[in-house]
């Protein structure tokens, strides 16, 4: 079954192309436009500029992305349809329900953050179910109990900041350009992570994450203490919200009793988290699953997978679609 997916829910044109059987998915393409370049000198997304970045670029991903297939050999076609930027949300859905009426083709609406759940599913290992899913991303911050595909329970969100944006604050604060959290992973390796004590909110009771007071924390000790080495700022930033993710997955486990995690989103990406899940996962007796980095961050192809799970199950969309910038899951 081939199945196109397409997500332009942020700054990222993308369109991937599944082949999907009973022997598994073969990833026949995977296109990704930045739009970084055109952002990284406002220091963050301008959601107008993004929208007119996905109209210029989407029919070039798409076709890239369909390597010669025609649209009347697709099976169907996946669209994230939020949450995301409301005006990038647009392009994508309407450039998908666009090629769905005129090649005569089902169209699917996934949420973004199923996606990034369902990433996990793309390369490697796969869990078995129930798993925990935690997804740290520029946007989201959330941790999930997955009973089955399309079968998910919120176990807490962030109640201010996602940890990515936290990440592309303070990278702004250093005067590192966007996207910071690359950048800040990178400094952070020559820093000292105990120079600076930053607070760590774990919200005692709760599953639910908190990285306002951090970031003002950073803000505040920069303006107190120019001279302060960069590096160590930024490794001190990052082991509190490495900490943070990394306690609040331990205490599902407790609480949920599910030895199975999956990591995804683009802060899944960073290194440290990687290493320090992977070492709660060994002293817990856990099995944790990360995607490769392609997959953590934003990607149609976790669009088209969730997509497939939700057209077999007969649950496709009416022309009359429309996007939202905010859809729990
Ligand atoms: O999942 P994603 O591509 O888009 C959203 O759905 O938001 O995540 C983008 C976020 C950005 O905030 C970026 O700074 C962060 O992921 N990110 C990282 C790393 N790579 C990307 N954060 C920390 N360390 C990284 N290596
Ligand atoms: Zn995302």
């Amino acid at each position: 079954m081939l199945v196109l997916g397409i997500d332009t829910s942020c700054d990222d044109t993308s369109s991937s192309l599944l082949d999907i059987s009973d022997n598994g998915v073969e990833i026949i393409s995977n296109i990704v436009s930045s739009q970084a370049e055109i952002h990284r000198k406002y220091g963050g997304i301008v959601p107008e500029l993004a929208s007119r970045r996905h109209i210029e670029m989407i029919w070039h991903v798409v076709d890239e992305a369909l390597k010669g297939t025609k649209p009347e050999e697709l099976s169907a076609v996946a669209v994230c349809y939020g949450p995301g930027l409301i005006g990038s949300l647009l392009v994508g859905c309407s450039f998908a329900k666009a090629m769905c009426y005129s090649a005569g083709i089902p169209l699917v609406a996934v949420n973004h953050l199923e996606g990034h759940i369902l990433s996990v599913f793309l390369a490697g290992e796969k869990p078995e179910f129930p798993f925990l899913a935690l997804i740290a991303s520029g946007g989201h911050t959330c941790l999930y109990r997955v009973d089955d595909y399309l079968k998910y329970t919120e176990l807490g969100r962030t109640r201010d900041d996602a940890a990515g944006e936290a990440y592309d604050k303070v990278s702004k604060l250093l005067g590192l350009s966007y996207p910071g959290g690359p950048q800040i992973d990178r400094m952070a390796k020559t820093g000292n992570p105990k120079a600076i004590k930053f607070p760590r909110a774990y919200l005692p009771q709760s599953l639910d994450f908190s990285f306002s007071g951090l970031k003002t924390a950073v803000m505040l000790t920069i303006r107190d203490n120019p001279r302060l080495n960069v590096n160590d700022i930024a490794a001190s930033f990052q082991a509190s919200i490495v900490d943070v993710l990394v306690r609040k997955t331990e205490w599902a486990i407790k609480k949920h009793r599910i030895k199975r995690i999956a990591l995804s989103g683009g802060v899944a990406a960073n290194s440290e988290l990687r290493k320090r899940m992977t070492e709660m996962a060994e002293e817990r007796d856990a099995e944790l699953y990360i995607p490769p980095v392609s997959f953590c961050t934003d990607n149609a192809a976790m669009i088209a997978l969730a997509g497939y799970h939700h057209f077999i199950r007969g649950d496709t969309a009416g022309l009359d679609l429309n996007p939202r910038a905010y859809l729990p899951l």
